[in-house]
């Protein structure tokens, strides 16, 4: 079969793209509790940018594939999930075997969302991780009842979830942007509080905004001086979670007073831990009503083109140069 394979981790970004290439490799062999899995899609999405580099917390032995996302149909599975022969699938793998930017992969049952018959296969291929980020982080926003959210990388698919479901549950969001063109998409599209992070007077509009709309609750997904000035805008008792690292900078600027005086609180969020740390059932009725939601068109991931394995440089030049345009699928 035909897998991409990343030969070694580069932090130079586009000698890392460049170094990838397609080739035949046997196919991988499932193990207890595995599936084998024919791909139809696979997202680019920026663990998968942070992997190539060697700069996320997944490390495979080299060389690998790379993808950690996919839609797919079960072709072949060990004896203990024989049920799931023929099933389509949303799947997420970290395993070192493999990865989901191939004609096949294996993954472990538990890391497998069976999908509802009416689910379309390409946003199957991008629900597995940011749907369940979204709600996960949307959730910590009801539990503090805040009555406004503040985000940044807002041009993102998981802030735009996060606005959605802020949306319907009448909760003000201020969006952060880093382009005129993405603040201009999101306003066009109903957003009603968007800054942009380089205006002169960002940091003053972001204070004001924050007190009058009483956002107590913040999802930073970029760290850098950005996570600074959004925790210190806040009202005192709010709380900043970080689930992103996208200027690869340390979250920097924090005014340590607020944290001392004002009950400010500075969490993490990801979404492993929060899926293991769920009740038993949860997970699955949460993932019925997100595909119901898919189905119905009221949620949706903006995708901005698919591409096949041998045009890969070309599809991942196009996402990097436009993240905020929608995700890249990778059709084997
Ligand atoms: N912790 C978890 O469990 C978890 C789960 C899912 C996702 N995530 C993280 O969530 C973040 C967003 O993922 P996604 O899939 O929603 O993103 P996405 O749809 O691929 O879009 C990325 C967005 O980030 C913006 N961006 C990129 N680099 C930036 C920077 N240095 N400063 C400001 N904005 C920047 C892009 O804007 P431009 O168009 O301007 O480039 C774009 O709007 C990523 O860091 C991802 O790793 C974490």
């Amino acid at each position: 079969m035909k897998s991409i394979i990343l030969p070694a981790y580069n932090k130079n970004i586009i000698r890392a793209m460049l170094s990838l290439g397609i080739e035949d490799v046997d196919m991988p062999q499932v193990g207890e509790h595995e599936v084998l899995v024919k791909t139809h899609a696979a997202p680019v999405n920026p663990s998968d940018i942070a992997f190539i580099q060697g700069s996320y917390n997944i490390k495979k032995t080299l060389p690998a594939a790379p993808g950690f996302e996919a839609s797919g149909k079960v072709v072949a599975t060990a004896d203990s999930c024989k049920q799931l022969l023929g099933k389509k699938i949303s799947a997420f793998v970290q395993d070192d075997r493999g990865g989901s930017w191939a004609e096949y992969f294996v993954a472990n049952k538990n890391d497998l969302i069976v999908l509802d018959a009416q689910m379309d296969m390409d946003q199957a291929a991008c629900f597995t991780v940011n749907p369940f980020t979204a709600y996960g982080l949307f959730e910590i926003a009801l539990m503090r009842e805040s009555k406004a959210i503040l985000q940044n990388a807002s041009g993102g698919q998981t802030a735009a979830f996060i606005r959605k479901m802020a949306e319907d549950a009448g909760m003000a969001v201020i969006d952060i942007v880093r382009k005129e063109e993405v603040k201009s998409q999101l306003m066009d599209n109903g957003a009603k509080y968007v800054l942009l992070e380089n205006d002169e007077s960002f940091e003053d509009e972001l204070i004001s905004l924050c007190k009058k709309l009483e956002a107590t609750t913040a999802f930073d997904a970029v760290g850098g001086p950005l996570a600074g000035s959004m925790f210190n805008a806040m009202p005192a008792d709010s709380e900043l979670v970080c689930y992103g690292g996208l200027s690869g900078k340390a979250m920097s600027g924090l005014d340590t007073m607020d944290v001392i005086f004002d009950n400010k609180i500075i969490s993490g969020f990801n979404l492993m831990d929060w899926k293991a740390e769920l009740e038993e059932g949860a997970f699955e009725s949460i993932s019925m009503d997100l595909q119901k939601k898919f189905i119905n068109h009221q949620l949706s991931t903006d995708i901005q083109g698919s591409i096949p394995l041998e045009k890969l440089a070309r599809g991942l030049k196009s996402y990097i140069s436009n993240m905020s345009g929608g995700k890249v699928l990778i059709k084997p």
